[in-house]
């Protein structure tokens, strides 16, 4: 059967599948097929632009053996229609399965968080995630099946990382930019790794042992617990400095780096241009920012007027990492500071 499809190299396929599963994209009716040595994924008609994760083609596709459900909402004993209102996509955070719930199906909540309890493998509690709030960004969220805390140990990219999604930030959807963004590392750079939560930039950095130093930085000094109880567990920790400091009293006076991440989606423009100015000559800045759709051309170009040292940036094309609402995105910026 004909399908549109996402072509990506096997080495990103893990990591490909779980972001796919999770947006709700991946066609679970096909089976996945091989090019060489690149996977062939079906993905939905709608899927959001998938550009920067791989090839978008049109692909033909055997039918997937007939097991069990395919979607959690196929669980439920309700009519089509109060199905079609729940979220086909859900998140996934070690033996912690996330949900939003639209509004009118609160009181329906405890078969939903049943079914994904059932649906999801290994799943250990289920929880209605009313969204982040507050400087340090923590999780609200109410238990709808399973047991337990929040606390729990996500996979990603290879590693194992200590998080606890009430009192400090995580989320998987960032899992591809944390590799993207660690792959990017030369030998020998130094790493500010602002805002940085549990720290999965600094650690998918350290692990993969090119940079010099790697110091992450948090207001949250439970964020910064969490970083520590993972590099307790690892062999390159070390190589990681974590400090519970605001960005603002971290920076004054610090050594430019070649490698400075800032990572404060709703508020860190107003930390740009001095953020901006601990990138070493020859560095890179990744500024994350929510954009609507229609800003993101222009925005790049905005916010290289605002950096300090003109006119030493290049700015390189902008990608998004995850849709964030209907009409916007999470959007990675990179400025690269030209030497001299
Ligand atoms: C979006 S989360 C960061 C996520 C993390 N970089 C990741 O990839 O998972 C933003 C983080 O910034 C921290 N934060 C907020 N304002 C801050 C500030 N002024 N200085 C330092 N950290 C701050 C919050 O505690 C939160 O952990």
């Amino acid at each position: 059967m004909r399908s549109r499809a996402l072509i990506v190299p096997r080495t990103r396929g893990e990591l490909s599948l779980r972001g796919l599963r999770r947006a709700g994209w991946l066609r679970t009716d096909l089976a996945i097929r091989t090019e060489g040595d690149r996977l062939v994924l079906p993905i939905v008609a709608d899927a959001e632009p998938l550009a920067s994760w791989g090839e978008v083609a049109e692909r033909d596709f055997e039918p997937r053996p007939a097991g069990g459900p395919t979607d959690y909402r196929d669980r439920l004993r309700w009519t089509s229609a109060d199905r079609a209102l729940l979220p086909r996509s859900f998140d996934v955070i070690g033996d912690v399965v996330l949900v939003r719930l639209p509004p009118g199906l609160e009181s329906r909540r405890d078969e939903v968080g049943e079914a994904l309890l059932a649906f999801v493998p290994g799943a250990r509690i289920v929880g209605w995630d009313r969204g982040v709030h507050g400087p340090e960004r923590r999780r609200r969220i109410e238990r709808i099946a399973g047991s337990g805390g929040w606390s729990t140990r996500h996979r990603e990219n290879g590693l194992a990382i200590d998080v606890d999604l009430e009192r400090a930030y995580f989320s998987p959807r960032l899992a591809r930019e944390h590799a993207v963004v660690a792959e990017a590392v030369r030998a020998g750079d130094r790493v500010y790794d602002l805002c940085c939560g549990v720290g999965p930039f600094s650690i998918a950095i350290a692990r993969d042992r090119r940079a010099r130093s790697v110091v992450a930085v948090d207001a949250n000094p439970a964020a910064i617990e969490l970083l520590r109880g993972t590099l307790a567990r690892v062999a390159f920790g070390s190589l990681v400095t974590p400090v519970v400091a605001s960005v603002e009293a971290f920076l004054p006076g610090r050594e430019p780096v070649e490698r400075v991440i800032l990572n404060l989606p709703h508020e860190g423009v107003k930390l740009l241009a001095s953020v901006a100015r601990a990138v070493a000559s020859g560095g890179c800045l990744y500024y994350y920012e929510v954009v609507g759709r229609s800003e993101f051309d222009r925005r790049a170009d905005v916010i290289a007027t605002g950096l300090p040292h003109p006119p030493g940036w290049e700015t390189a094309p902008p990608h998004v990492v995850h849709p964030y609402s209907p009409s916007a995105d999470l959007v990675a910026f990179v400025f690269a500071r030209r030497t001299g």
